[in-house]
């Protein structure tokens, strides 16, 4: 038994590898017909025109790695999470932006509007135009925005702005590429930029002449949502929405990476793959820095189980992934877990726990590098969850719920403080 769930996980990996690898040559491996045939019918996107007017043969050409179930490796809403969804009962859900747009937005997983938006096919049409746009056919001619600076904050936290530079040159009608090298600190590799963890945000060269006009720099340690520019084409859609895409588009995994990840998964998951968990609910809990600085205070773990274990029940759910840098969460789960006369079923990876920011920055780009491998793990599990619980008082937990939006999950994240937050 176990040795077949071994050979299984050796031959997965081994696919991932090979597709992503297909991908990276820019094949084109999926028809649009088939394409077609996965969308959920109940989530059909009302797409803007200049998305509607995209023709057969740009989505043939465009190598999403999509086959019916993941997208880029991470496991798009299918049946079974549309199962869950209409167990679960309707509700608003208030997202607020203190900065940035400014702009309070509403979201209910049974309104059509938000599952028009948040849907699978929605989410295929803006990656393809992300792509497009940072994958021209010819790149004379073209602006550009070279990102050359990082913020020197949490990962999230860097990421949002890393974000931000990235809409900010779309907005303005440059191609977004990194600076080589460019002083990225998460992980060492030759091109010192995000690059070395994602697949490649341009396949443009970096232009040598900057004159200010065609081509610019942009530093992405500025803010996270600040004087954010729309192209036309998004101008209608939700902020939460558009920051998701643009998100998902800089982290899709690389091969390397995403082999990484899913070796972990295996080492510490029995069956070694998150396919045979689900479905399950991912929370994480964020404590130490963050309590009495962006969080009011630390919550039990009590607190988050309140929120979703009605939900749970109902929805069949007994699986819980559970993520934080403090590792006393572990044994409260033991306690917790014995109330609900053992209900609940624990997965978790070994990672290295009581890393805060400040930890981090006390670290060799080599150590960080190691710690953001634990991170993009997380990540990856959390994304390929059903129910999502959560302070969003926390850069991460933002990037896990935007993470989980473009893969056409629109269940409310379950969060102890009450409040959702765009930003903070
Ligand atoms: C879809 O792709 C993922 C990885 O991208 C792979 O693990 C999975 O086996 C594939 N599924 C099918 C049905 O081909
Ligand atoms: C959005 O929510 C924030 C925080 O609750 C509030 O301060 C702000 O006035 C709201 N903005 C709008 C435009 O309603
Ligand atoms: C970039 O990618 C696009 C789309 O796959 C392709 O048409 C183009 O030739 C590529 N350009 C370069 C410089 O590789």
């Amino acid at each position: 038994m176990v040795s077949k769930l071994v050979r299984l996980t050796i031959l997965l990996t081994s696919t991932v590898f090979a597709f992503t690898l297909v991908v990276l040559l820019g094949s084109n491996l999926y028809r649009k017909k088939e394409i077609v045939r996965v969308i959920q019918p109940s989530a059909a996107a009302k797409l803007g025109p200049e998305l509607q007017s995209m023709k057969e043969d740009s989505v043939q050409s465009f190598p999403v790695a999509y086959n019916s179930t993941h997208l880029w490796s991470m496991r798009v809403a299918d049946k079974e999470h549309y199962r869950i969804v209409n167990l679960v009962p309707c509700r608003d859900v208030f997202y607020h932006a203190h900065r940035g747009t400014g702009i309070n937005e509403t979201m209910n997983h049974c309104n059509e509007k938000t599952r028009e938006e948040f849907s699978v096919e929605s989410t295929l049409q803006a990656q393809q135009w992300i792509f497009n746009h940072q994958n021209p056919m010819n790149c004379q001619n073209k602006r550009f925005a070279i990102i050359h600076k990082y913020a020197w904050s949490g990962f999230g936290s860097t990421i949002h702005q890393i974000v931000w530079a990235l809409a900010t040159a779309i907005g303005n009608d440059r191609i977004a590429v990194y600076q080589k090298p460019g002083g990225w600190q998460y992980g060492s590799c030759e091109w010192s930029n995000p690059d070395c963890l994602f697949l490649p945000i341009s396949n443009c060269s970096v232009p040598t002449q900057i004159d200010g006009t065609q081509v610019i720099r942009l530093a992405a340690d500025i803010d996270h949502w600040y004087r954010p520019a729309y192209p036309s084409v998004f101008q209608k859609r939700s902020f939460n929405w558009y920051r998701s895409q643009l998100l998902f588009y800089l982290m899709r995994f690389n091969a390397k990476i995403l082999a990484h990840i899913q070796n972990t998964v295996a080492r510490d998951f029995v069956p070694p793959s998150i396919d045979f968990h689900r479905p399950y609910i991912a929370i994480y809990i964020r404590r130490s820095d963050k309590v009495n600085r962006e969080m009011g205070r630390a919550f039990t773990l009590q607190e988050y189980f309140d929120l979703f274990n009605a939900d749970a029940r109902r929805a069949q759910i007994s699986t819980v992934y559970i993520n934080s840098e403090d590792d006393s969460v572990f044994s409260e789960f033991e306690t917790v877990n014995k109330k609900y006369g053992g209900y609940y079923k624990l997965i978790r990876i070994k990672a290295e726990k009581n890393i805060v920011f400040m930890t981090l920055m006390g670290m060799d780009t080599n150590q960080r590098g190691k710690i953001v491998l634990e991170f993009l793990t997380d990540l990856y599990i959390e994304a390929n969850a059903d129910l999502h619980s959560g302070t969003l008082t926390s850069n991460w937990c933002r990037l896990v719920d935007e993470m989980r939006f473009v893969l056409g999950k629109m269940l409310p994240f379950y969060t102890p403080e009450h409040i959702y937050h765009s930003d903070v």
